[in-house]
């Protein structure tokens, strides 16, 4: 698919933008900040309702400048051509309030809109996913398996709830320092949803690590010139409540056969009950839920050994950026999607520069055939001559075609 229109009003620098866009290559050249990752990270929020940079929702909405008027929020609107029928996307982002959603014209829940538009995004933050905390590589599987299927996109929005009842009722059982009966009656009731809800999300990140991790593993082969092998494996809480090892990479065939066993929503659903009630004193005392969805990682390894904290700076770069290739190819070989036009508009922002010979010129080739792919840079000189195509010169919020 490809975003053909994007109009922005009130969004980050922008105060109105309004862009025809093409398949194939475009870039987008400027000096430092004067709006390049805003405008991607616009077609990023409408296709996963969150910013690839950290930071509130309220940091979206334009600033303006002193003595001028504030406005209340943003509107982000884009056109995805798929299919037979090109999508009509709107999002209105209120400082302070629920957003609210049109799909083709039609309001609808925000949520609605994820899996609509897809998009993955390759940038310089994404070193995190190897480097940082677990919560990012789950946030990268839980989008994966929204767009995949976007109807466990209320599963997801459920299971957060039910964790954050469960946690205040944890919390307040620590304050009051002695459970009563009523309480531990309670909280078993939320054992029983909270289980329910984060088994279905387990078994979907399954699912999509899976069919994820033979693109991951060709991307990092290719990215890294055949030096190493990347592996991921799904670190579950409730295996390692239950005594189980943890994913250890030369021994594969255990960990797959904890993943598979996962991917049973209904026993898993028990399991994760019968782990909470083994854990209630232990959370109560915490004040804070131990077990679930919310305490798992995405574990990654080169070779045998643990990306985070041994690989060197170049490895790790590398599997960041075929963690996000391999997104990309298998929502791309996705074929149930949209009359077999699920393949994701592709984002690299401002990653060519960071980027050695080597791993430029293998992305380059994986990704010279997209369908459409956005680049930023700062210069010229760091657009790739295999991608050339359109060129936007952006300067002070201004966005012209070159
Ligand atoms: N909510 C906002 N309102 C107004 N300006 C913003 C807002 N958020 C970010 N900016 C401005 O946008 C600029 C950064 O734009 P960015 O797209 O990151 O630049 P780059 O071209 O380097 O990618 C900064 O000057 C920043 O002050
Ligand atoms: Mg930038």
């Amino acid at each position: 698919m490809f975003v053909s229109d994007l109009s922005l009003d009130d969004f980050r620098s922008y105060e109105r933008l309004v862009l025809s866009l093409e398949p194939g290559p475009t870039a987008f050249v400027g000096a430092n900040g004067q709006g390049k990752t805003n405008l991607v990270e616009a077609i990023g929020y409408l296709a996963s309702l969150s910013s690839h940079r950290a930071g509130a929702d309220t940091a979206l909405v334009r600033r303006a400048a002193p003595g001028m008027e504030q406005p209340a929020g943003s509107v982000l609107r884009a056109k995805a051509v798929h299919g037979q029928r090109p999508s009509v996307l709107e999002i209105e982002i209120i400082a302070g309030k629920a957003n609210r959603a049109r799909l083709n014209r039609g309001s609808c829940r925000p949520r609605d809109l994820l899996g609509v538009l897809r998009a993955v995004i390759f940038a310089p933050e994404d070193l995190a996913l190897v480097r940082g905390e677990p919560g990012l590589r789950r946030r990268l599987l839980d989008d994966l398996v929204v767009t995949l299927r976007p109807s466990l996109a209320g599963v997801r929005a459920e299971h957060d709830k039910i964790l954050a009842q469960r946690a205040s009722l944890l919390k307040s059982a620590r304050a009051a320092r002695s459970s009563t009966a009523s309480m531990l009656a309670t909280l078993e009731v939320w054992d029983a949803q909270l289980a329910a809800a984060a088994a279905r999300l387990i078994a979907a990140r399954i699912e999509v690590i899976t069919r994820l991790r033979p693109w991951v593993e060709a991307a990092y082969h290719a990215v890294a010139d055949g030096r190493g092998q990347a592996r991921m494996a799904y670190r579950s809480s409730l295996l390692i409540t239950e005594g189980a090892a943890e994913p250890d990479p030369r021994d594969e065939g255990a960990w797959l056969a904890g993943e598979a066993d996962l991917g049973e929503a209904a026993t898993t659903a028990a399991r994760l009950e019968a782990a909470m009630a083994g854990l209630h004193s232990r959370e109560i005392d915490r004040g804070a839920n131990l077990v679930g969805a919310h305490r798992d990682d995405l574990d990654l390894f080169i070779g045998d050994l643990p990306a985070r904290g041994y690989a060197s700076h170049g490895e790790q770069w590398s599997l960041a950026l075929a963690l996000r290739l391999g997104s990309y190819e298998m929502l791309r070989h996705d074929v149930e999607a949209y009359g077999g036009d699920g393949e994701p508009v592709l984002i690299l922002d401002d990653v060519f520069a960071s980027l050695d010979e080597r791993r430029r010129q293998a992305l380059v080739t994986m990704v010279a055939g997209a369908q459409q792919v956005l680049l930023t840079a700062a210069v010229d000189e760091d657009i790739p001559g295999e991608l050339t195509g359109a060129r936007f010169r952006v300067e002070d919020g201004e966005v012209s075609r070159v």
